[in-house]
């Protein structure tokens, strides 16, 4: 039996702890799919296009049974699109729980033959939000340690003050 997983999510960008959540579900899965959500509700720093070809870069060592692609809609409908079996997602702290313990409720109320895995984020990156590492990256600070080199790229680039 071939077990798939989707990994769902903004990941505008992604961070240090979106990657170690992916490096580990890839290990558990026979396949992932990284599902960026393309949200007219919000107004992302990069587009569903640049995220894909950062998480791409990102992923690669992972392995050819890691993949990256966009979505529109339900997660769950994403994950039977996919023939995913699963959600993956990573909790940093308890105050993820919340919102995250309605999400897969929701989701299974949806969709029952899809279930929630969660993985704890690794302690170190326990702090890190998407949100903080592009306030870091806007006033200038140092975001190497909380996003792959690939988006800390794009991210001075976004930032600059010529760029
Ligand atoms: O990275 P995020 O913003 O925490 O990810 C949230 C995401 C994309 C997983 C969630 O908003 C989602 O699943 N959106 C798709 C719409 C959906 O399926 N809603 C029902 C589940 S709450």
């Amino acid at each position: 039996m071939i077990r798939v997983a989707v990994f769902p999510g903004s990941f505008d960008p992604m961070t240090n702890a979106h990657l170690d959540v992916a490096r580990r579900a890839a290990a558990l899965f026979d396949r992932l799919v990284i599902g960026v959500l393309n949200n007219p509700r919000k107004s992302p720093l990069f587009s569903v296009e640049e995220r894909i070809a950062q998480i791409r870069a990102a992923v690669a060592p992972f392995g050819p049974h890691v993949e990256v692609a966009g979505f529109d809609g339900l997660t769950v409908a994403f994950a039977r699109e996919r023939g995913a079996g699963f959600v993956v997602r990573g909790l940093r702290a308890v105050s993820d729980f919340e919102a995250e313990l309605q999400m897969a409720h929701t989701n299974r109320k949806l969709q029952p033959a899809v279930d929630t895995v969660f993985l704890m984020s690794a302690l170190e990156f326990g702090y890190l939000s998407s949100t903080l590492a592009k306030e870091v990256a806007r006033f200038g600070g140092n975001v190497e340690d909380m996003v792959p080199p690939a988006v800390a790229e794009a991210m001075r680039a976004r930032f600059s003050p010529v760029g």
